[in-house]
């Protein structure tokens, strides 16, 4: 087979070597416009993980690379006048000269042929080969030659970042994070051969302005780097290599192979440099894609098989950059943390890293944790001390006005489409009772209707007639008396979206009969075939205002311990809040500010009906993920809003506004906008959405990314969630006394 390789950087000198051992009759030329000595960058690191792939491929290279490579076990964190180190995590450096002269040393002892000094612009006189594979980096003009066929995006992310070197020999893997009058820089460093160091200088975009780093040469940024930096230097000098100011792209590709071009490496995805793999993911390509076509006799068949290998592997560390990057991109929101919490929450942002595993690795750093967290839980709660040894974050207490959860766990509002004209019955005692003794801190009910009208089914529970009090009550009573746990009221009205079927009968799809009428912010239907909701009148707001402080007095007679109005996923109050849903041209649209009118009528309404000393929580939908509607941004003046009127949390979901939303689906996949919430809007959050392990629940709370956590589908599978967490965290929860036997049993699961 006839090779080309466009690019000789990891990828495409790594991919060379790979195939040229698979098959020594290959003819592979690797075309490089750049000396090798002349890259750009200092230092590359490699976690343990990887550097098992790459022994597995071509010991020779690894060993070569290995006798090259400095090794660390420990990340230090500086931040606030403290240092935090963090050990166990096991990386490699190298230089990244060194890495490239190896790889073309090893291509070249294969018979590899490598031309440098050919800057490929056109390739037509290559397209001839039998393979060519685009390995030109980041910005490749192959695969840029090809667009329509491989589709690239590139995410241009606002900070600055410029990749500098330094002869400080750095310990460990280093942070730095350092206000100046310009802002805040921060600082990646590590050392990548005795006496050689990486230090890449970030910092917002505006911060970067402010410092004039924009018109700054590369002798410029150096002198400003170093004054700035001259504590953490010791004297040691700056070193640039094409060290010029960049922003990160994240690069994304829809196909990587086009007839005989196959996308490698950066040509194909980026990862942001905080989460260190760029390399890694270039090198790995080289190893499937060889196997690939060790695999299969037709090229193509080949080069589908190793896009569809690599493809989730490189989408799954592309989120987890993401993750990273924007940490890197808010870190400002941080600053205000205890350094413990700073630290632990810096080295868990990608979600890679997680409390149980960051246990394994640092059992004592994790123990800090667990203790300053137990102790401010405590604290806050208005308890003496927190018992020892401390609880996992997870089984902390929460307080909010004169509620006192047990722990940090919540049972998501469900709708069980099993009432009958809004009374609940003994399904739902079954279903909550189940959970409470379950051993959550809160369970939450379904979305119950302040009217008949504003039901979403007409198996739904209701809060509007004088029955549902005392069938609600029974309820309450039962989940008070057999178990700790807390139960809280879910109000709501379902404005467009309701008069619609049970959810396993068709969701958000209209009745065929029995409709009613339905009402919403304008007259705009869920689906193009849904029934066209008529726009509420002053009247209509009214009665919907005064049926929500009804309910809420309802709901304190049958002895509810929290209320959370339902102001999310497209129902009459969200419908309100959203611009995509709301296009009134009365004083209730238009504006952020003035569609809040009515849904802060309705929370203030409920306030003053419901008793000071129980806490209230609004659910909203964070974002609609779609074009024109909610972003992060408005959900921190949402919250606000709230909380200047007396909201004590904010359960922060997201979507359902729109039948056509595009959401971008994931592990914990709407944390970030709970996260956000609770440090720009100042207020405790639950969060919500994907979350189902332990440890994820352990992680969220003791980074500070929210203050609950809140679970739906992970406790309709098991009741007993919050009871197995404590069996897996070590931990016990009191049994109610007719379980009392359980106290001598030990369970075994596998
Ligand atoms: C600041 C920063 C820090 C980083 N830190 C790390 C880290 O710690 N660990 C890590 O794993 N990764 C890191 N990376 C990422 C890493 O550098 C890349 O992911 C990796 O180099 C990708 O390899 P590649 O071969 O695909 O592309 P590249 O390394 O970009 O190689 C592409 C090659 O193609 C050549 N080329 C381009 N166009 C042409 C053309 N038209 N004709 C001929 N030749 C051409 C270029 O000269 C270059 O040599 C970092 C990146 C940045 C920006
Ligand atoms: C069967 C079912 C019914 C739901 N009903 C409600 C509801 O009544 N009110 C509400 O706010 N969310 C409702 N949701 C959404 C959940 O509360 C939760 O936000 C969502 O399922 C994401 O959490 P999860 O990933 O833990 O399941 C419902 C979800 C499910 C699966």
């Amino acid at each position: 087979m006839r090779v080309v390789a466009v690019g000789g950087g990891p990828a495409g000198l790594y991919a060379a070597i790979l195939l040229k051992k698979a098959d020594p009759r290959h003819d592979i030329l690797v075309l490089e416009r750049n000396r090798l000595d002349d890259t750009f960058g200092f230092g590359v690191v490699f976690s343990e993980a990887t550097q098992e792939n790459l022994e597995q491929a071509d010991p020779e290279t690894f060993v070569a690379m290995a006798r090259r490579s400095a090794r660390w076990d420990d990340i230090d964190i500086h931040y606030n006048g403290n240092v935090l180190r963090s050990t166990g995590h096991g990386f490699s450096g190298l230089s990244r000269r060194a890495m490239l002269d190896i790889l073309a040393d090893r291509a070249t002892a294969l018979g590899v042929k490598i031309e440098i000094g050919t800057d490929v612009q056109d390739p037509t006189p290559y397209l001839d080969a039998d393979l060519v594979l685009a390995a030109d980096g980041a910005n490749s003009a192959l695969r840029d030659r090809f667009t329509h066929a491989f589709g690239p995006s590139i995410d241009w992310r606002p900070n600055r970042f410029v990749w500098l070197g330094t002869t400080r020999p750095f310990p460990a893997f280093t942070f730095y994070f350092k206000s100046d009058v310009h802002g805040l820089w921060r600082v990646h460093a590590y050392q990548y051969e005795q006496g050689h160091s990486t230090f890449i200088v970030e910092a917002r975009e505006e911060t970067w302005r402010a410092a004039c780093m924009d018109k700054a040469t590369e002798d410029e940024t150096i002198r400003f780097c170093e004054e700035l930096f001259a504590e953490e230097l010791e004297g040691h000098r700056l070193e640039p290599n094409r060290s010029i100011w960049r922003s990160f792209g994240t690069v994304k590709a829809a196909h990587w192979h086009h007839k005989n071009i196959v996308l490698l490496g950066d040509a194909a995805h980026t990862a942001h440099f905080s989460v260190g793999s760029g390399t890694k993911l270039a090198m790995e390509d080289a190893i499937v894609l060889t196997r690939s076509l060790g695999q299969h006799r037709d090229l193509h068949d080949a080069l589908r098989a190793y896009e569809a290998e690599r493809r989730p592997v490189v989408e799954s560390l592309q989120r987890a950059a993401q993750v990273s990057l924007e940490y890197f991109e808010n870190t400002e929101r941080y600053m205000q943390l205890e350094p413990v919490q700073f630290a632990f929450n810096l080295l868990t942002r990608s979600l890679r890293i997680t409390h149980d595993n960051l246990k394994v690795r640092d059992p004592r750093f994790v123990e800090s944790v667990d203790r300053w967290f137990a102790g401010g839980a405590a604290h806050a709660a208005g308890m003496r001390e927190p018992p020892l040894p401390s609880p996992p974050p997870l089984f902390t207490p929460f307080r909010l006005r004169e509620l006192l959860l047990e722990n940090r766990v919540v049972v998501s509002p469900m709708c069980q489409y099993s009432a009958e004209d809004g009374t609940p019955n003994d399904w739902h005692l079954v279903h909550l009772g189940a959970r409470a003794i379950g051993g959550a801190g809160l369970v939450f009910t379904e979305m119950t209707d302040v009217t008949r009208e504003g039901r979403i089914s007409p198996g739904c529970t209701g809060m509007y007639k004088a029955e549902h009090v005392e069938a609600w009550k029974r309820i309450v009573d039962f989940v008070h008396q057999a178990s700790r746990a807390k139960i809280g009221l879910q109000l709501g009205h379902a404005g467009r979206k309701a008069a619609t079927k049970k959810m396993w009968e068709g969701d958000n799809e209209p009745l065929d009969s029995g409709t009613w009428p339905i009402m919403g912010a304008s007259p705009i239907p869920y689906y193009p075939h849904s029934q066209v909701p008529r726009q509420m009148t002053r009247a209509d707001m009214t009665g919907v205002r005064d049926a929500f402080a009804r309910a809420a007095r309802m709901g304190n007679d049958a002895g509810f311990d929290i209320l959370e109005l339902h102001f999310a996923h497209g129902y009459l109050l969200a419908s309100f809040i959203s611009p995509l849903t709301n296009k009134r041209e009365d004083e209730y649209g238009g504006t952020l500010e003035r569609r809040m009118r009515f849904p802060l009528e309705v929370f203030n309404a409920v306030r003053n009906a419901w008793p000071v000393a129980k806490p209230i929580s609004v659910r909203i939908s964070a974002v609609d993920w779609a074009p024109g509607g909610l972003e992060s941004a408005d959900a921190v003046q949402v919250a606000r809003a709230f909380k200047e009127r007396g909201c004590d949390i904010i359960d922060v979901s997201a979507g359902q506004t729109v039948a056509d939303q595009a959401p971008v689906y994931g592990r914990l996949f709407q944390t970030p906008f709970a996260d956000r919430i609770r440090y720009d809007a100042g207020i405790p959050v639950m969060t919500v959405g994907n979350i189902s392990s332990f440890t994820d629940v352990n992680t969220i709370l003791a980074a500070g990314r929210a203050d609950l956590c809140v679970l739906a589908r992970a406790h309709l599978y098991d009741p007993y969630w919050t009871r197995h967490a404590a069996y897996a965290l070590g931990w016990s929860v009191d049994w109610p006394d007719q379980y009392e036997s359980l106290d001598r049993y030990k369970p075994r699961f596998t």
